[in-house]
């Protein structure tokens, strides 16, 4: 079998040969593939090493499946760990949509994808809705910051049979830890004396606090404590009975941290995730993009209501 050739750029170039369903031919190897995730391509020809081979070479050692071809749409720091996770994982770069990019490349280049994956910015998200409806092509959403508009969106979608899913965070290890977490805080708040609060820690550059994560995490503990949370402490006096609060920390390049710590009158409990790099967010979205295409879903669909469905599907095709 000859090594996966991954191109990218315009015009777009068609890899491989197609097969009537539309997917391009190719089946991923990990014993025929001697780069296959322990370099990627630059994009000129040349062959660059990611930032954690090993664990990118593990993502793609248990995975065999057909090779999606991808169009990312954003190219910034998290398509270019669409970029790394993807390539380990199989599948080919087709090519990238910037913001320069002309509407008719855009066509050209999402005709020739299995998936268009965006993580780009909010103003751009209904353009990219558009465009996925236009050319009958799944779409992955990681971008944030659209949320006014999303309930609108998501019905054109249905109504006019698309494939979309979205996450404000795509790493399957932050829907887990919210989903157990969350659990086992509300599970002790019902216990006399015990209280709460959360804390989360992100980069300089992070435009928002708290991050959506944290919102999540302190809605959801809300919800099922009657209790209510603010973003910090009062100036004076005390925190009100019946309120927790979220604190935010802004230092250098961390990727992200969400930590909910537990007060009980004989223990104190700390339950911690942190993001050691963008790759978790990147192996959560390739994921859901292997999930579209495989199980061929319409739909508007959000990564917490999916994910079992998401993790129970090997990527094989039976
Ligand atoms: N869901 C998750 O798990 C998750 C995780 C991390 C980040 N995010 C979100 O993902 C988004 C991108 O994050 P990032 O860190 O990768 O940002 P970034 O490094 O600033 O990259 C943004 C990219 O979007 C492109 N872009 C902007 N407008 C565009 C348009 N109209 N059409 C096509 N491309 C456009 C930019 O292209 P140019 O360079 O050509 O302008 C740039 O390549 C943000 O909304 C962020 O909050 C989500």
């Amino acid at each position: 079998m000859a090594p996966n050739r991954l191109v990218k750029g315009f015009p777009a170039e068609i890899v491989g040969s197609q097969s009537p369903n539309g997917w391009a031919e190719r089946e991923y190897r990990s014993d025929c593939h001697p780069h296959l995730g322990m370099e990627r391509y630059s994009g000129n020809g040349i062959a660059v090493a990611p930032p954690f081979p090993h664990a990118l070479a593990s993502l793609g050692t248990a995975f065999r499946s057909q090779t999606m071809r991808i169009g990312l749409i954003g190219y910034g720091r998290m398509g270019q760990a669409i970029e790394r996770v993807a390539v380990a994982r199989g599948h080919l770069i087709e090519g990238v949509i910037r913001s320069e990019t002309p509407p008719e490349t855009r066509l050209t280049l999402a005709r020739a994808c299995d998936v268009l994956v965006d993580f780009s910015h909010a103003d751009a998200v209904p353009a990219h809705i558009e465009l996925a409806l236009e050319t009958g092509r799944p779409l992955v959403i990681g971008t944030t910051g659209w949320d006014a508009l999303r309930p609108a969106l998501a019905e054109q979608v249905r109504q006019a049979g698309g494939a979309i899913i979205y996450a404000p965070n795509f790493s399957v290890a932050v829907q887990l830890f919210i989903r157990h977490a969350v659990a086992l805080a509300t599970h002790l708040l019902k216990l006399e004396g015990w209280d709460v609060a959360i804390e989360e820690i992100h980069h300089r550059a992070k435009a928002d606090a708290p991050s959506g994560t944290a919102r999540k995490i302190a809605d959801q503990i809300a919800h099922h404590s009657q209790r209510e949370w603010s973003f910090g402490v009062p100036e004076r006096g005390r925190l009100p009975e019946g309120q927790f609060t979220v604190s935010a920390l802004r230092i250098g390049s961390e990727f992200g941290t969400h930590r909910i710590l537990l007060d009980g009158p004989y223990d104190w409990m700390e339950l911690t995730h942190r993001a050691k790099g963008r790759e978790g967010f990147a192996y959560g979205a390739v994921r859901s993009a292997e999930w579209l295409l495989h199980r061929n879903r319409k739909g508007f669909f959000h990564l917490e209501e999916v994910l079992d469905e998401i993790l129970n599907t090997t990527g094989r095709i039976d």
